[in-house]
Protein backbone atom coordinates (compact mmCIF):
# COMPACT_ATOMS: atom_id res chain seq x y z
CA UNK A 1 0.00 0.00 0.00
CA UNK A 2 1.65 3.59 -0.68
CA UNK A 3 1.66 5.63 2.26
CA UNK A 4 0.45 9.30 0.93
CA UNK A 5 -2.25 7.54 -1.23
CA UNK A 6 -5.95 7.23 0.05
CA UNK A 7 -7.73 3.53 0.78
CA UNK A 8 -11.58 2.53 1.69
CA UNK A 9 -9.58 0.48 4.41
CA UNK A 10 -8.44 3.59 6.54
CA UNK A 11 -11.71 5.76 5.36
CA UNK A 12 -10.32 7.04 2.24
CA UNK A 13 -7.63 8.73 4.04
CA UNK A 14 -3.62 7.64 3.30
CA UNK A 15 -1.82 5.51 5.68
CA UNK A 16 0.46 8.26 6.17
CA UNK A 17 -2.35 10.66 7.86
CA UNK A 18 -4.02 7.48 9.75
CA UNK A 19 -0.73 6.92 11.43
CA UNK A 20 -0.21 10.84 11.74
CA UNK A 21 -3.79 11.19 13.21
CA UNK A 22 -5.07 7.99 14.84
CA UNK A 23 -2.14 5.58 15.27
CA UNK A 24 -1.94 5.16 19.01
CA UNK A 25 -4.20 8.31 20.01
CA UNK A 26 -8.27 7.90 18.85
CA UNK A 27 -9.83 5.14 17.65
CA UNK A 28 -11.41 5.98 13.71
CA UNK A 29 -14.50 4.09 13.06
CA UNK A 30 -14.41 2.97 9.23
CA UNK A 31 -18.02 2.08 7.23
CA UNK A 32 -17.25 -0.22 4.60
CA UNK A 33 -13.80 -0.46 4.76
CA UNK A 34 -13.99 -3.85 3.45
CA UNK A 35 -16.56 -3.34 0.69
CA UNK A 36 -18.89 -6.53 0.23
CA UNK A 37 -16.89 -8.48 2.54
CA UNK A 38 -17.02 -11.59 2.39
CA UNK A 39 -16.15 -14.38 5.57
CA UNK A 40 -13.23 -16.20 5.62
CA UNK A 41 -14.47 -18.92 6.88
CA UNK A 42 -17.53 -20.47 8.08
CA UNK A 43 -18.72 -20.99 11.45
CA UNK A 44 -18.33 -24.42 11.39
CA UNK A 45 -14.34 -23.99 9.99
CA UNK A 46 -13.41 -21.58 12.86
CA UNK A 47 -14.72 -24.45 15.16
CA UNK A 48 -12.36 -26.88 13.52
CA UNK A 49 -9.23 -24.61 13.62
CA UNK A 50 -10.00 -24.29 17.46
CA UNK A 51 -9.31 -28.01 17.99
CA UNK A 52 -5.96 -27.33 16.27
CA UNK A 53 -2.85 -27.00 18.28
CA UNK A 54 -1.60 -24.51 15.84
CA UNK A 55 -3.64 -21.83 16.74
CA UNK A 56 -3.84 -20.34 20.45
CA UNK A 57 -7.97 -20.60 21.37
CA UNK A 58 -9.88 -19.63 24.04
CA UNK A 59 -13.93 -20.09 24.88
CA UNK A 60 -15.27 -17.07 27.42
CA UNK A 61 -18.24 -19.03 29.15
CA UNK A 62 -20.42 -15.99 31.00
CA UNK A 63 -22.98 -17.42 33.67
CA UNK A 64 -25.14 -15.09 35.68
CA UNK A 65 -22.05 -12.49 36.54
CA UNK A 66 -19.51 -14.45 36.65
CA UNK A 67 -16.99 -15.75 33.88
CA UNK A 68 -15.36 -18.94 33.13
CA UNK A 69 -12.54 -19.11 30.28
CA UNK A 70 -11.65 -22.20 29.28
CA UNK A 71 -8.14 -23.18 26.78
CA UNK A 72 -7.63 -24.89 23.83
CA UNK A 73 -7.04 -26.83 21.77
CA UNK A 74 -10.69 -27.87 21.99
CA UNK A 75 -12.58 -31.20 21.04
CA UNK A 76 -14.85 -30.92 18.12
CA UNK A 77 -17.80 -32.10 20.84
CA UNK A 78 -16.76 -29.69 23.78
CA UNK A 79 -17.76 -26.97 20.96
CA UNK A 80 -21.05 -28.54 20.17
CA UNK A 81 -22.53 -28.36 23.62
CA UNK A 82 -22.31 -24.68 23.46
CA UNK A 83 -25.10 -22.92 25.22
CA UNK A 84 -27.17 -20.99 22.69
CA UNK A 85 -25.69 -17.58 24.28
CA UNK A 86 -23.48 -16.13 26.85
CA UNK A 87 -19.99 -17.53 24.91
CA UNK A 88 -17.31 -16.11 22.59
CA UNK A 89 -14.51 -18.38 21.02
CA UNK A 90 -11.64 -16.72 20.52
CA UNK A 91 -9.34 -18.27 17.75
CA UNK A 92 -5.45 -16.06 17.89
CA UNK A 93 -2.78 -16.66 14.35
CA UNK A 94 -5.36 -17.96 12.07
CA UNK A 95 -2.91 -16.40 9.34
CA UNK A 96 -0.40 -19.09 10.47
CA UNK A 97 -2.97 -21.76 8.96
CA UNK A 98 -5.30 -20.00 6.51
CA UNK A 99 -3.49 -18.07 3.22
CA UNK A 100 -6.66 -15.61 2.43
CA UNK A 101 -6.02 -14.67 6.83
CA UNK A 102 -2.82 -13.83 5.82
CA UNK A 103 -3.68 -11.90 3.20
CA UNK A 104 -5.90 -10.15 5.43
CA UNK A 105 -2.96 -8.91 7.49
CA UNK A 106 -0.81 -8.29 5.10
CA UNK A 107 -3.22 -5.28 4.07
CA UNK A 108 -1.81 -3.27 7.14
CA UNK A 109 1.78 -3.81 6.48
CA UNK A 110 2.10 -0.48 6.17
CA UNK A 111 2.62 -0.68 9.87
CA UNK A 112 5.84 -2.65 10.27
CA UNK A 113 6.01 -6.04 10.43
CA UNK A 114 7.87 -6.15 13.88
CA UNK A 115 4.52 -4.60 15.12
CA UNK A 116 1.98 -7.04 13.37
CA UNK A 117 1.43 -9.44 15.45
CA UNK A 118 -1.79 -12.20 14.25
CA UNK A 119 -5.16 -12.22 12.83
CA UNK A 120 -7.91 -13.35 15.52
CA UNK A 121 -11.67 -14.43 14.59
CA UNK A 122 -13.94 -14.71 17.20
CA UNK A 123 -17.18 -16.40 17.13
CA UNK A 124 -19.98 -15.31 19.65
CA UNK A 125 -23.87 -16.56 19.70
CA UNK A 126 -26.24 -13.22 20.11
CA UNK A 127 -25.42 -10.87 22.81
CA UNK A 128 -22.43 -12.83 23.06
CA UNK A 129 -18.98 -11.10 23.40
CA UNK A 130 -15.88 -10.86 25.83
CA UNK A 131 -17.01 -8.23 28.24
CA UNK A 132 -16.19 -4.34 28.84
CA UNK A 133 -11.90 -4.65 28.72
CA UNK A 134 -9.12 -2.52 27.67
CA UNK A 135 -6.05 -4.18 26.03
CA UNK A 136 -2.80 -3.06 25.47
CA UNK A 137 -2.12 -3.20 22.10
CA UNK A 138 -3.92 -1.67 19.16
CA UNK A 139 -6.08 -2.99 17.34
CA UNK A 140 -8.21 -3.04 14.27
CA UNK A 141 -11.89 -4.74 14.27
CA UNK A 142 -13.04 -5.99 11.70
CA UNK A 143 -16.96 -6.75 11.25
CA UNK A 144 -17.39 -10.14 9.00
CA UNK A 145 -20.88 -11.98 9.69
CA UNK A 146 -23.40 -10.49 11.27
CA UNK A 147 -23.42 -7.10 13.59
CA UNK A 148 -21.33 -6.20 16.76
CA UNK A 149 -22.30 -2.83 18.79
CA UNK A 150 -19.10 -1.57 20.37
CA UNK A 151 -19.75 0.21 23.18
CA UNK A 152 -16.79 3.10 23.59
CA UNK A 153 -15.00 5.00 26.56
CA UNK A 154 -11.55 6.75 26.97
CA UNK A 155 -12.52 6.38 31.19
CA UNK A 156 -9.52 6.59 33.10
CA UNK A 157 -10.73 4.42 35.61
CA UNK A 158 -9.39 0.53 34.25
CA UNK A 159 -10.07 -1.26 37.94
CA UNK A 160 -10.75 -4.81 36.65
CA UNK A 161 -12.92 -7.48 38.41
CA UNK A 162 -9.99 -9.08 40.60
CA UNK A 163 -11.66 -12.85 40.78
CA UNK A 164 -12.48 -12.59 36.74
CA UNK A 165 -10.57 -15.08 35.10
CA UNK A 166 -9.95 -12.81 31.83
CA UNK A 167 -9.86 -8.91 32.12
CA UNK A 168 -13.37 -7.65 32.77
CA UNK A 169 -13.87 -3.78 33.74
CA UNK A 170 -15.20 -2.95 37.31
CA UNK A 171 -17.26 0.36 36.14
CA UNK A 172 -18.03 0.69 32.43
CA UNK A 173 -19.25 3.87 31.24
CA UNK A 174 -19.45 3.76 27.73
CA UNK A 175 -19.83 7.18 26.14
CA UNK A 176 -20.40 6.52 22.52
CA UNK A 177 -21.89 3.62 20.62
CA UNK A 178 -21.31 2.22 17.28
CA UNK A 179 -23.69 -0.86 15.27
CA UNK A 180 -20.65 -2.65 12.95
CA UNK A 181 -21.75 -4.48 9.48
CA UNK A 182 -20.10 -7.01 7.75
CA UNK A 183 -17.23 -4.82 5.99
CA UNK A 184 -17.30 -2.45 8.67
CA UNK A 185 -13.98 -1.82 11.04
CA UNK A 186 -12.95 -0.24 14.14
CA UNK A 187 -9.44 0.81 14.76
CA UNK A 188 -8.61 1.58 18.91
CA UNK A 189 -5.44 2.63 20.26
CA UNK A 190 -4.16 1.02 23.41
CA UNK A 191 -6.04 1.71 26.60
CA UNK A 192 -9.70 2.78 25.06
CA UNK A 193 -12.26 0.38 27.41
CA UNK A 194 -14.93 -0.87 25.09
CA UNK A 195 -17.35 -3.94 25.17
CA UNK A 196 -18.07 -5.76 21.87
CA UNK A 197 -21.45 -7.22 21.98
CA UNK A 198 -22.95 -9.67 19.34
CA UNK A 199 -26.07 -8.96 17.56
CA UNK A 200 -27.05 -11.80 16.35
CA UNK A 201 -24.84 -15.04 15.26
CA UNK A 202 -21.11 -12.72 14.96
CA UNK A 203 -17.82 -13.12 13.49
CA UNK A 204 -15.19 -10.21 14.57
CA UNK A 205 -11.44 -10.76 12.89
CA UNK A 206 -9.18 -8.68 15.37
CA UNK A 207 -5.97 -7.36 13.36
CA UNK A 208 -3.67 -7.30 16.12
CA UNK A 209 -0.02 -5.56 17.28
CA UNK A 210 2.84 -6.66 18.87
CA UNK A 211 4.12 -3.93 21.28
CA UNK A 212 6.69 -6.03 23.89
CA UNK A 213 6.37 -4.33 27.60
CA UNK A 214 10.43 -2.38 28.38
CA UNK A 215 10.57 -4.97 30.92
CA UNK A 216 10.09 -7.65 28.09
CA UNK A 217 12.34 -6.44 26.15
CA UNK A 218 15.21 -5.90 28.35
CA UNK A 219 14.89 -8.84 30.31
CA UNK A 220 14.80 -11.15 26.86
CA UNK A 221 18.63 -8.91 25.79
CA UNK A 222 20.16 -10.21 28.79
CA UNK A 223 18.92 -13.65 28.22
CA UNK A 224 20.49 -13.25 24.54
CA UNK A 225 23.48 -11.61 26.13
CA UNK A 226 23.73 -14.80 28.35
CA UNK A 227 23.19 -17.19 25.15
CA UNK A 228 26.35 -15.37 23.83
CA UNK A 229 28.95 -15.34 26.57
CA UNK A 230 31.83 -17.17 27.05
CA UNK A 231 33.87 -15.89 29.57
CA UNK A 232 37.15 -17.63 30.72
CA UNK A 233 38.69 -18.09 33.49
CA UNK A 234 38.32 -18.17 37.45
CA UNK A 235 37.98 -15.17 39.65
CA UNK A 236 41.86 -15.75 41.58
CA UNK A 237 43.51 -13.35 44.29
CA UNK A 238 47.28 -14.88 44.49
CA UNK A 239 48.36 -12.28 47.01
CA UNK A 240 45.29 -12.54 49.57
CA UNK A 241 46.31 -10.36 52.60
CA UNK A 242 44.72 -11.56 56.27
CA UNK A 243 41.74 -9.37 57.54
CA UNK A 244 40.36 -8.36 60.69
CA UNK A 245 36.60 -7.71 58.98
CA UNK A 246 36.03 -11.01 57.76
CA UNK A 247 31.99 -10.00 56.47
CA UNK A 248 33.31 -6.99 54.24
CA UNK A 249 33.58 -7.96 50.19
CA UNK A 250 37.15 -7.76 49.05
CA UNK A 251 36.83 -4.63 46.93
CA UNK A 252 39.38 -6.65 44.51
CA UNK A 253 36.59 -9.07 43.82
CA UNK A 254 33.90 -6.15 42.94
CA UNK A 255 36.54 -4.76 40.85
CA UNK A 256 37.04 -8.05 39.11
CA UNK A 257 33.26 -8.42 38.26
CA UNK A 258 32.96 -4.91 37.52
CA UNK A 259 35.96 -5.46 34.63
CA UNK A 260 34.00 -8.03 33.03
CA UNK A 261 30.71 -6.33 32.89
CA UNK A 262 31.83 -4.03 31.47
CA UNK A 263 33.23 -6.01 28.63
CA UNK A 264 29.32 -6.94 28.01
CA UNK A 265 28.32 -5.64 24.71
CA UNK A 266 25.75 -2.86 24.95
CA UNK A 267 26.38 -1.77 21.61
CA UNK A 268 23.45 -0.42 19.10
CA UNK A 269 25.44 -3.50 16.76
CA UNK A 270 24.48 -6.17 19.30
CA UNK A 271 20.91 -4.42 20.24
CA UNK A 272 19.91 -4.60 15.87
CA UNK A 273 21.29 -8.49 16.54
CA UNK A 274 19.38 -8.99 19.38
CA UNK A 275 16.21 -7.39 18.06
CA UNK A 276 16.36 -9.58 14.66
CA UNK A 277 16.57 -12.68 16.36
CA UNK A 278 13.95 -11.85 19.46
CA UNK A 279 11.43 -10.40 16.70
CA UNK A 280 11.40 -13.45 14.64
CA UNK A 281 11.76 -16.03 16.62
CA UNK A 282 8.24 -18.51 16.15
CA UNK A 283 5.80 -18.74 18.58
CA UNK A 284 6.71 -22.27 21.06
CA UNK A 285 3.73 -24.09 18.79
CA UNK A 286 4.98 -23.39 15.55
CA UNK A 287 6.29 -26.28 13.45
CA UNK A 288 8.03 -26.14 9.79
CA UNK A 289 7.15 -28.47 7.59
CA UNK A 290 9.90 -29.80 5.34
CA UNK A 291 8.97 -30.77 1.88
CA UNK A 292 8.06 -34.45 2.03
CA UNK A 293 10.35 -34.74 -1.10
CA UNK A 294 12.48 -32.65 -1.27
CA UNK A 295 14.16 -31.37 -5.33
CA UNK A 296 17.67 -31.72 -5.40
CA UNK A 297 20.04 -28.30 -5.53
CA UNK A 298 20.24 -28.18 -9.32
CA UNK A 299 16.26 -28.91 -9.67
CA UNK A 300 15.74 -26.31 -7.01
CA UNK A 301 17.68 -23.86 -8.69
CA UNK A 302 15.71 -24.35 -11.94
CA UNK A 303 12.29 -24.32 -10.28
CA UNK A 304 13.47 -20.99 -8.33
CA UNK A 305 14.18 -19.50 -11.84
CA UNK A 306 10.73 -20.68 -13.48
CA UNK A 307 8.94 -20.26 -10.20
CA UNK A 308 9.77 -17.94 -7.41
CA UNK A 309 9.50 -18.89 -3.96
CA UNK A 310 7.50 -17.66 -1.18
CA UNK A 311 7.78 -17.61 2.43
CA UNK A 312 5.83 -19.81 4.37
CA UNK A 313 2.80 -18.86 6.16
CA UNK A 314 4.40 -19.69 9.37
CA UNK A 315 7.56 -17.35 9.01
CA UNK A 316 9.02 -14.29 10.33
CA UNK A 317 11.93 -12.87 7.93
CA UNK A 318 13.11 -9.23 8.96
CA UNK A 319 16.40 -7.38 8.02
CA UNK A 320 18.12 -4.17 10.02
CA UNK A 321 21.40 -2.69 9.24
CA UNK A 322 23.82 -5.39 7.00
CA UNK A 323 21.58 -8.46 8.50
CA UNK A 324 18.13 -10.51 7.85
CA UNK A 325 16.78 -12.88 10.52
CA UNK A 326 14.45 -15.60 9.68
CA UNK A 327 12.66 -17.72 12.26
CA UNK A 328 14.64 -16.80 15.19
CA UNK A 329 18.30 -17.25 13.47
CA UNK A 330 20.63 -14.07 11.89
CA UNK A 331 22.06 -15.03 8.72
CA UNK A 332 25.75 -15.63 8.11
CA UNK A 333 26.70 -14.53 5.13
CA UNK A 334 28.92 -12.62 3.09
CA UNK A 335 27.57 -8.75 4.15
CA UNK A 336 27.56 -7.62 0.92
CA UNK A 337 25.39 -10.63 -0.50
CA UNK A 338 23.03 -9.87 3.03
CA UNK A 339 21.11 -7.32 1.83
CA UNK A 340 20.12 -8.93 -1.48
CA UNK A 341 17.81 -10.82 0.80
CA UNK A 342 16.09 -7.95 1.86
CA UNK A 343 12.87 -7.60 -0.86
CA UNK A 344 12.01 -11.10 -0.20
CA UNK A 345 11.75 -9.89 3.75
CA UNK A 346 9.40 -7.29 2.35
CA UNK A 347 7.65 -8.70 0.14
CA UNK A 348 7.56 -12.18 1.39
CA UNK A 349 8.00 -13.90 -2.43
CA UNK A 350 10.80 -13.22 -5.12
CA UNK A 351 9.12 -13.77 -8.93
CA UNK A 352 10.37 -15.68 -11.34
CA UNK A 353 13.09 -14.35 -13.16
CA UNK A 354 14.39 -12.37 -10.16
CA UNK A 355 18.50 -12.85 -10.40
CA UNK A 356 20.03 -14.47 -7.45
CA UNK A 357 23.75 -15.08 -6.65
CA UNK A 358 25.22 -18.82 -6.26
CA UNK A 359 25.37 -18.10 -2.36
CA UNK A 360 21.44 -16.57 -2.39
CA UNK A 361 20.84 -19.76 -4.42
CA UNK A 362 22.34 -22.00 -1.67
CA UNK A 363 20.91 -19.87 1.01
CA UNK A 364 17.03 -19.96 -0.35
CA UNK A 365 17.61 -24.00 -1.07
CA UNK A 366 18.48 -24.34 2.96
CA UNK A 367 15.39 -22.35 3.59
CA UNK A 368 13.46 -24.78 1.62
CA UNK A 369 14.69 -27.72 3.28
CA UNK A 370 14.11 -26.47 6.83
CA UNK A 371 10.10 -25.59 5.56
CA UNK A 372 10.81 -22.02 5.85
CA UNK A 373 9.71 -21.00 2.22
CA UNK A 374 7.72 -23.12 -0.76
CA UNK A 375 8.79 -22.32 -4.24
CA UNK A 376 5.88 -20.47 -6.54
CA UNK A 377 3.02 -21.59 -8.07
C1 LIG B 1 -13.96 -10.20 20.25
O1 LIG B 1 -13.77 -10.22 19.03
O2 LIG B 1 -14.92 -10.77 20.78
C2 LIG B 1 -13.03 -9.50 21.19
C3 LIG B 1 -12.27 -8.47 20.55
C4 LIG B 1 -11.87 -7.42 21.57
O3 LIG B 1 -12.70 -6.81 22.19
O4 LIG B 1 -10.67 -7.16 21.72
CO1 LIG C 1 -10.50 -5.89 23.15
Amino acid sequence: MHANKTTPLLGDISPERFLRAHWQRKPRLIRNAFPQFRDLLTREELMQLACREECRSRLAIKQGRTWQVHHGPFQRKQLRQLPARGWALLVQDVNLVLRAAHDLLMQFNFVPYARLDDLMISLAPDGGGVGPHFDSYDVFLLQGLGKRRWELSTQTDLSLIESAPLKVLKRFKPQRKYVLDPGDMLYLPPGVAHNGVALGACMTYSIGFRSPTLQELVSAFLAHLDDDLQIAGRYEDPNLDATATPAQIPSRMTEAALSQINKLDFSRDNVTRFLGRYLTEPQPHVVFNPPSASLSRRSFASALRRAGVELDLRTRMLWSDGYVFINGERIVMDPTQAPRLRPLADRRMLGPGHAVSVSETDQLYAWYRAGYLLLGP
